[in-house]
């Protein structure tokens, strides 16, 4: 069973924090400069966490295994290029690649726990046509808080050593509505906001293909997107946002919402629609024809001497191409090669990072995950771009939750940093 194994392997674990905190607590492991605390805390290593790992010029690590690790050891569904996405929150609670039995294990429970109910869809509904989809698959999330077990242990006075058990609860309870949700999101808003019907045979990227009415490869571009999008350690915006809310102890439902709002950003999640949104105007721009290169460098120069920035490219942390735009290209390039969008990002892929470079400004010249999510989406007929962010943002949830039950699990207090006044940095700066 997985919560026992995860049982175990919490009771392995909390003795190593302990002996941290006991022993070498004072042990200094970073310092702070004043650009640090006015930007943005770029850096500054003050979070733990044993799910994930980024490396700057390497990218990111599940568990110790990089992106296509993962995708070579994951058992994946017959028939299927991509793994289950079961096995990868396998993977990301325990630290250990499941076999087929303790896949099927989750896959039984998740489709167990998918049913939303009725509620869920009234408040969905209540929505207007025009509200963002980020808005509405956020708030049906909050609307869930009622179903807290967490809630209900905590207001029994359990103790703070079993905080994760009822955490795990509401995690196994919330993700597999994830899709389902956000499968009716996208009816109401863009088709005739027709329930979608689940297939008991479908895996959880499976059943959200069949869930949005796409047909194959879709749903192996489904547990793509959910599995590289899952986690990219604790720093960025959502999942530090899950962090910091549930340290609070908020429970899961108010945390995921909470981080999705985060991930709704343009700097953030939300430049995967950005980057569509650009795309278009070049098309535009270019009257339908693929752009040369000379015209490309074009149309990506006006759009920085416009103030903007390049939707898709840099990154606060990774130095080099993301490995997850790569998983993508090399999907793009088996499955969409002849795209006319494709076809735009691959030329980006050539004329952006040397541009980039010569403007001077920007860390990291090369392509994000964000540079090509959408225009897969787009190929296989998801062509409203509102919608990208809800798709990273299921994927997303798979990783806040693994966080989030081994924060409960460790003991992890409630976050506070210290702020300082500009004044007290002035007065720090004059003696130096
Ligand atoms: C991701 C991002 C927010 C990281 O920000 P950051 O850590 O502050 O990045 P940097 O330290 O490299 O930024 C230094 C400068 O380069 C600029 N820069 C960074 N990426 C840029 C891009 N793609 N296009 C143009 N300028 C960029 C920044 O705006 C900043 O300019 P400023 O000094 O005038 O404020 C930034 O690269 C960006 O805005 N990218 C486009 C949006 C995007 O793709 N987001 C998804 C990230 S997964």
């Amino acid at each position: 069973m997985l919560k026992e194994k995860l049982r175990k392997k919490i009771d392995e674990h909390r003795p190593r924090t302990q002996e941290l905190l006991k022993n070498h607590g004072n042990k200094v492991i970073d310092e702070v400069t004043i650009a640090q605390a006015i930007g943005g805390m770029r850096g500054v290593k003050c979070l733990v966490t044993d799910i994930s790992y980024l490396d700057p010029n390497e990218g990111i690590r599940y568990r110790g295994y990089t992106l296509p690790e993962v995708f070579e050891k994951l058992p994946k569904p017959e028939g299927s290029e991509m793994p289950f996405v079961e096995g990868l929150f396998y993977l990301l609670l325990t630290g250990d690649i499941p076999g087929e039995d303790e896949i099927e294990e989750v896959v039984v429970e998740f489709k167990k726990r998918r049913v939303l109910p009725d509620y869920v869809y009234d408040v969905i509904d209540s929505f207007p046509s025009t509200a963002h989809p980020m808005a509405i698959f956020s708030s049906a999330i909050m609307s869930l808080s009622q179903e807290s077990e967490f809630n209900r242990q905590y207001h029994k006075g359990i103790s703070k050593m079993d905080y994760w058990e009822s955490t795990y609860e509401d995690v196994i309870n919330l993700l597999p509505k994830l899709p389902p949700m956000a499968a009716y999101i996208y009816a109401k808003l863009y088709k005739e906001c027709v329930k979608p019907e689940p297939n008991p045979d479908l895996d959880f990227g499976g059943n959200f293909a069949h869930m949005m009415g796409v047909d194959k490869p879709y749903d192996d571009v489904s547990r793509m997107y959910f599995i590289i999008h899952a986690d990219h350690e604790s720093g960025n915006v959502s999942a530090h946002t899950g962090h910091l809310v549930a340290s609070s102890l908020s429970d899961f439902y108010l945390t995921t919402s909470a981080m999705l709002n985060g991930l709704a950003g343009p700097l953030h999640g939300l430049a995967n629609q950005e980057v569509l949104r650009w795309l278009q105007d070049a098309r535009k721009q270019m009257e339908g024809k693929v752009p040369n290169e000379e015209e490309m460098k074009k149309f990506v120069w006006d759009t920085l001497d416009s103030g903007q920035v390049i939707p898709g490219f840099g990154h606060a942390v990774l130095r080099k191409t993301d490995p997850r735009y790569m998983i993508q290209r090399e999907f793009a390039l088996k499955h969409l090669k002849e795209d006319e969008l494709f076809q735009y990002v691959d030329l980006l892929y050539k004329v952006v990072p040397p541009i980039l470079k010569e403007q001077g400004k920007a860390k990291n010249p090369w392509p994000n995950v964000d540079s090509h999510s959408g225009i897969i989406q787009w190929h296989y007929g998801i062509t409203n771009y509102d919608f990208y962010t809800v798709l990273f943002g299921i994927g997303r949830a798979l990783g806040v939750a693994a966080n989030i039950i081994w924060d409960r699990a460790l003991l992890y207090p409630l976050e506070r940093p210290k702020s300082l006044t500009t004044d007290m940095l002035e007065d720090l700066a004059s003696k130096s």
